[in-house]
Parts: structure tokens; sequence; C-alpha cells
């Protein structure tokens, strides 16, 4: 016979948008949960849209009349705090208010047993701040669902400064046996995914700001081209810019003002202006279901005629280990005309995989601009972004050197899109999109790791099953390798003087090799909803 983890029903507090669907996670699995919130209106509304949802999922043939029902029944709602007393685990998922969280543990405390377990559902505050009013703090952990809930797979189990190893290992196989992905984190602000989706927000703003391309056209960078589920600017419409915008602004203050997590002012413009994103139907995007068809387009190279000049010769120089997609691309047969070698050069000074077309070097972007590099080594540059897959990506991104003559830049393009890419090109922007996003999170990543919040496995399994990113950015990092990491953070640092790029202490290990990440790291997810924050 198994043990059971606790005896006693679960408790779900609050049933918002959140405790509804806890509930429903827990009573899928079999539990029987009692449902409690001040607003008793409020559960039966949220019990008759549950059943309604439920019942139009069996009519769909999506699930099974007697489980489903059997399900509902398990949920009772109940009008007092008392009669959650033989519960043994409590989880709460009320009001984003310390003192409103505080007070309601407090209460708990005198009605359940000593062995209750006790978990809040907070994405922003401490749980070591909530659990410091109880006289057992040590059963008291964080239990970070992602929206919706019942869809989500992704669980963040939060230890507080008390919280005992027993109780995080309870809650931990709980989540399991829920068929969730749990990670476990110390509490931090913004925990592991709020906190390591930041740069993927930010350094969209950034080039935003910088008026480097259309929001469209930075979306489908990092969509099409990155491999990430959506555009940062779509999904920050989604979110909506109150809540994106108020989590950068509070981790910002948590970190002392750090740069790393400075919020937008072009964001704030939006959130003064109540263009809030879809809920309001205008925020980056204007969201019309009448105007679905005139949705802004990203700007594509206009496709080159078949009589544009091709390259003649096509060398392949520095080290293509870390980019075996396009190493797959350039083997097209239609190539085998140049009959491409790749020769890594010892002395190459850039290291980064590069393509001579003719007299043109395109290489993997690596924070310099274009025109940096074409005033050293006094030839024409183009350099492209990172991407999950180049074989596979559908868009190409490029910049070119302002020294190169329009006809080197169009003969760089004409011959991508002849390998079936859409081309997009952005003004000379050192480490283009993808690659500063990507180098961003993996620093982010490597911070959590140097400050023991979290362990590599989890952090890579977090953002792959929480916010749905290609590739965890731990494995990312390893595949491209740490010194392009490194490179590409020290060359933005220079370029922008600001702190902000600062490479993360342990980055500068792993890029010297004096230090290894523990294998193996989650290396990619399927595709699907996001909701992180
Ligand atoms: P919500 O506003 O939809 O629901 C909160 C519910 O709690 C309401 O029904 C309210 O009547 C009830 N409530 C308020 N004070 C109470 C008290 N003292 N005792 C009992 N019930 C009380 O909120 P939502 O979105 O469900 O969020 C709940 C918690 O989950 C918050 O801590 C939030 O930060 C967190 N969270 C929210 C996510 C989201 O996407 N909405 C995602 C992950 C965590």
């Amino acid at each position: 016979m198994i043990t059971p983890l606790f005896h006693g029903p679960i408790a779900v507090i609050g049933a918002g948008t959140m405790g509804i669907g806890i509930a429903q996670v827990a009573a899928q699995s079999g539990h029987s949960v009692l449902l409690f919130d001040v607003n008793g209106e409020a559960v039966g509304q949220a019990l008759e849209n549950l059943r309604t949802r439920q019942h139009q999922r069996v009519e769909a043939g999506k699930a099974e009349a007697s489980t489903t029902e059997a399900m509902l029944q398990r949920i009772t709602q109940v009008n007092s705090l008392h009669a959650l007393a033989p519960c043994g685990l409590v989880i709460e998922a009320i009001v984003e208010q310390l003192e409103a969280k505080q007070n309601l543990f407090q209460q708990l405390e005198s009605i359940c047993s000593n062995q209750t377990l006790f978990a809040s559902n907070t994405s922003s505050l401490s749980i070591t701040a909530i659990a410091r009013v109880l006289s057992v703090p040590q059963r008291m952990a964080g239990l970070h669902f992602f929206n919706p809930a019942p869809l989500m797979k992704l669980v963040e189990i939060v230890q507080g400064l008390d919280t005992s190893l027993q109780t995080v290992a309870t809650l931990k196989t709980l989540v399991t046996n829920w068929k969730k992905q749990p990670v476990v984190c110390r509490s931090t602000p913004g925990f592991i995914v709020n906190r390591i989706a930041r740069p993927f927000y930010a350094e969209a703003l950034r080039a935003l700001e910088e008026q480097i391309a259309t929001p469209a056209t930075l979306d489908a960078i990092l969509k099409e081209s990155g491999g990430f589920a959506m555009g940062p600017l779509q999904l920050m419409d989604l979110i909506g810019h109150d809540v994106n915008y108020a989590v950068t602004e509070s981790l910002f203050h948590a970190f002392h003002g750090d740069p790393r997590f400075q919020p937008s002012l072009q964001q704030k413009e939006l959130v003064d202006a109540d263009h809030l994103g879809r809920k309001r139907g205008r925020g980056f995007y204007v969201h019309d279901i009448k105007k679905k068809d005139t949705q802004p387009q990203p700007k594509i190279e206009p496709k080159q005629s078949k009589t544009q000049k091709q390259p003649v010769r096509i060398k392949a120089t520095g080290n293509w280990t870390a980019l075996p997609h396009f190493v797959a691309l350039l083997q097209k047969p239609e190539l085998q005309q140049y009959g491409i070698i790749f020769e890594e050069n010892k002395n190459d000074r850039f290291h980064s995989p590069t393509l001579q077309i003719d007299d043109v070097l395109l290489a993997l972007t690596k924070g310099r601009t274009c025109a940096q590099i074409a005033d050293e080594v006094r030839a024409p540059v183009m350099q492209f972004d990172l991407s999950a897959n180049h074989q596979t990506a559908s868009i190409i991104t490029l910049s070119a050197a302002c020294q190169n003559t329009p006809q080197q830049t169009t003969k760089v393009i004409g011959f991508l899109q002849s390998l079936g890419k859409q081309v997009i090109h952005l003004p000379d922007y050192p480490a283009l999109l993808t690659m500063r996003t990507v180098a961003m999170l993996c620093n982010e990543a490597l911070d959590v790791i140097n400050k023991s919040i979290a362990s590599a496995e989890d952090i890579d399994l977090a953002m792959c099953h929480g916010v749905n990113y290609p590739i965890g950015p731990l494995a990312w990092g390893e595949r491209l390798g740490w010194k392009h990491i490194l490179s590409t953070l020290e060359n933005l640092q220079k370029f922008y003087g600001e702190p902000r790029y600062r490479p993360a202490p342990l980055l500068r290990q792993l890029a010297a090799g004096h230090t290894q990440l523990p294998l193996p790291l989650a290396k990619s997810h399927k595709k699907g909803d996001i909701h992180a924050k």
C-alpha cells in the first residue's frame, strides 16, 4: 500500500482565475477539494463556469462523462475557514497582498492540525515574508502554478528561508503525481521563470525604442527565426502591459535598481495611455477581429529575380560545430556546384562561423557591428542572427556594414533567398535580436545558478515548460559555446557602456573552461500556449 503524502482533503482558498484551476487539477487527480473564498458568490460562479466548460468538453468528445462528473463531485464549496480543519494541505490563491496572505495563514494555523502543509500560489511575494508570521514556518512553501493551471505543466516549488526539506519533497512528489513538472527554487524575486524571462521582453523593447524595426518585424525574427512560440511584443500584448510592466518594475525594485531589470519607458507610455494590449483592443498591435486580415506584416526583403548574379565562390571558415542546422542547409544539393569546404582557421581573430561569399564575409553575430569589423578587416562584412534551427526556420535575419556597396549586400541577400529563406535586413545592430536575447537569457540563468537559487536542470525545464522556449537557455549556451555568449555580452557592454550587459561570473568561468554545468539539460519542448508574465 502506498503511504499517503498527507491525510485529509486539500483546501483551495480563493476561487478566482487560479484557485478554480488548481482545484480542478487536484480533483482530477482524485483528491477531495474544499474551496473557500471570502466572496461566496465567487465560488458558486467559478464552479458553475467549470461545470459548463467540462460539459462542453464531454459533448465535444474530449472528456468522459463519468470521470468528469466524478471530478466535479470531488470539489465542495465551504463557507467558513473552520471547515478547512481536516485538510492535509492548504493552497492559497487569494489577492496578491502580503498582509492578506499573512492574516489568512495565521488564522489557518489556529484551525488546522500541526501536520497541515501550507502553500501559496503567489507570483511576486516572498515566501519567507509570508511564513514569518507562522509559529511553524517549516511547513510553508510556494506552489506557483502558471495560467491556465489545468493546462500548464510547470509548477515552481518555492523554498522560503525556513521551509523544511520535507515540505519541499512532499510537494514535489505531489506535483509529479499530478502529472505536472515540478522545479524547485529558493524564494527570490521572480522565482525562476518570471526572472529569467525578463530579457526576452527587454531586448525587444530596446530594439523598438532604438527604432531598429517595427513590432511585426521584431516579433517575426524571434518567432520564425529564433524559434520562440510567440514574439515578445505580441506576448506582452497578450499578457497585458499593466501586468508585464508591473512584474518588471517589481523585479527592478527588488534587485535595488539593477539595470538588467530596468523597465521600458515605451511600455510605460502604453500603460499610461491604457493601451494594455489584447484586453483593451490596443497595445503594440490593434486587436480587432474584423481587421484580422489587415494585421501589420514583417518587412521582408523583396525576392530577387532569377537573373540576379549568383556568387562565384563560397568558402566556410571558423568553427561551425555550434551550427549543425546551418551546415545541413549548406549541404543542399543545389550548392554542390560550390563544393563548400569547411576550413577552421586557427588564426581567425573572430572565431565566428563565417561564409566567404565572393568578397563578402557573412559571419554569425557576436555583439559587434558589421561596420566595426569591416574597418578592421578592410573587406565587405555582413552578419546573420542566431536561430533555434537555421535549416527549418523560414526567416534569416541579416545586417550589413555601411562600407559595403549595395551590390555586395544584395548578392548575399539573393544567395540566402535562393536557399529558400525569407530575409529580414536590419540596420547594423550589434548582436541583432535573437543573439542578444539568448545571450541575456543565458546570463540571467547563470546568475540564478551562481546564487544557488535553482539547479541548471530545473532552470531549463522551467523555461521549456513554463514559457515554451524552443531550447532551454543553458542547453542553448552549451550548444553555441560559452565563449561566444561571453564575447557577445562583452561587446554589447562596450558598445553601450552600460552595466546591463555585464557578464555573470559563472559565464566567465564556463567560457574559460574552468567549470562545467551538470548534464543532461532539458533540450526542447513542443510549442503551445505561453502564459508567464
Ligand atoms: P483573482 O482576482 O482572479 O482571484 C482572487 C480570489 O481571491 C477572488 O475570488 C477573491 O474574492 C478571493 N479573495 C481575496 N481575498 C481573500 C481572502 N482574504 N480570503 C479568501 N478569499 C479571498 O486572482 P488570481 O489571478 O486567481 O490570482 C490569485 C493568486 O495567484 C495571486 O497571488 C496571484 O499573484 C497568483 N497568480 C496569478 C496568476 C495569473 O495569471 N492570474 C498566475 C500565477 C499566480
